[in-house]
């Protein structure tokens, strides 16, 4: 367990598309850490992160990052290698999370887990029959380069989109349904968020943008659809190996079944973010959450460091 008195570095901002939801993250975890008194640093992450470790002088490291190099396991690696404990998933946990088609294949057989139709397409590949879907980029967040699609034309002009940012892209059969999300925290399931978005999409603007959506927790569903979302969610975590906090999210499907969209290994930890919102519906506040999280830090092998 990491003891007071240590410098704890907040890796937070970095070089992702969600570079200012992580900023936002990161002013939130320092508020609360100094809050229950630990010597706190941020550190915005950029190429000279290597200099920024060993020039601050930290002892273990909360990380604050969401999407590519900070959520995809090489700030993790970095870490690795430098002996540097850090809160949340490992290298190998934080690669597979951060790619949807990746994500997918390696829980395609668990029972606990149902997931949506669909189909992989890279550059110069055919287009696939599933429509209505929505279309990802394989790797990404926030929503971002995701679209929804009823015609073939629409399925062209967003598989398009999405292959300007990823070499793959998922197409996925479109789940009509409530939304829901379950937090993991070092295992254990928290209780199901149902997300209301106005607009009838959580995408970017819904998510980020007050007043946009309604969060209701914990989630007026059937006691069925609780029961498989947590053990769901479960299932995903231990079988990526996640560490720590990681945050599982799902469509309803009309029988009442969760469809598993995704994992989040470092999901929105500001105040008001769904993580936090659901560990307070068990009495958990949110320094408390934040203090768990960097008790939990740890390196992989720290008996074979330097
Ligand atoms: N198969 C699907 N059916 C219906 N809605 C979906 C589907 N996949 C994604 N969505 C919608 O798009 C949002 C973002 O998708 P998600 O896979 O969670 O990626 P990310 O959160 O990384 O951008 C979801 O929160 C949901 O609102
Ligand atoms: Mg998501």
């Amino acid at each position: 367990m990491v003891e007071r008195g240590r410098v704890v570095g907040v890796l937070m901002g970095g070089l992702s598309t969600e570079r200012e939801i992580s900023l936002a993250t990161g002013q939130a975890v320092i508020a609360a850490l100094r809050e229950r008194g630990w010597y706190t640093i941020g550190i915005d992450v950029g190429r000279d992160l290597p200099d920024q470790l060993r020039a601050n002088r930290i002892d273990v490291a909360w990380v604050a990052l969401h999407g590519r190099f900070g959520e995809d396991g090489c700030v993790q690696g970095l870490l690795e290698m430098l002996g540097i404990p850090y809160t949340g998933s490992g290298v190998l946990a934080s690669a597979l999370a951060m790619d949807k088609i990746a994500t997918k294949r390696h829980l395609q057989a668990l029972p606990e887990i149902t997931l949506a139709r669909d189909a992989v397409v890279r550059v110069g590949q055919p287009l696939p029959d599933i429509l209505p879907c929505v279309v990802k980029p394989a790797v990404g967040g926030s929503t971002i380069g995701i679209a929804k699609c009823t015609t073939a034309d629409e399925l062209e002009a967003a598989v398009a989109q999405a292959l300007a940012l990823d070499a793959q892209v998922l197409v996925e059969e479109l789940i009509l349904g409530d939304e829901i999300t379950v937090a993991v925290v070092d295992g254990q399931a928290m209780p199901v968020v149902r997300i209301l978005p106005e607009s009838g999409f959580f995408d970017f603007e819904a998510k980020y943008t007050k007043g946009l959506t309604r969060y209701e927790v914990p989630a007026a569903i059937d006691s069925h659809t609780w029961e498989r979302a947590q053990s769901a969610a479960v299932a995903a975590y231990e079988a990526i190996g996640c560490s720590g906090l990681a945050r599982a999210d799902f469509m309803v499907r009309n029988d009442g079944e969760p469809v598993f969209l995704e994992i989040n290994t470092l999901p929105g930890m500001t105040a008001t973010s769904l993580s936090p919102m659901a560990a307070g519906a068990t009495g958990v506040s949110f320094p408390e959450l934040v203090e768990k999280i960097l008790h939990g830090a740890h390196v992989m092998s720290p008996e074979q460091g330097s």
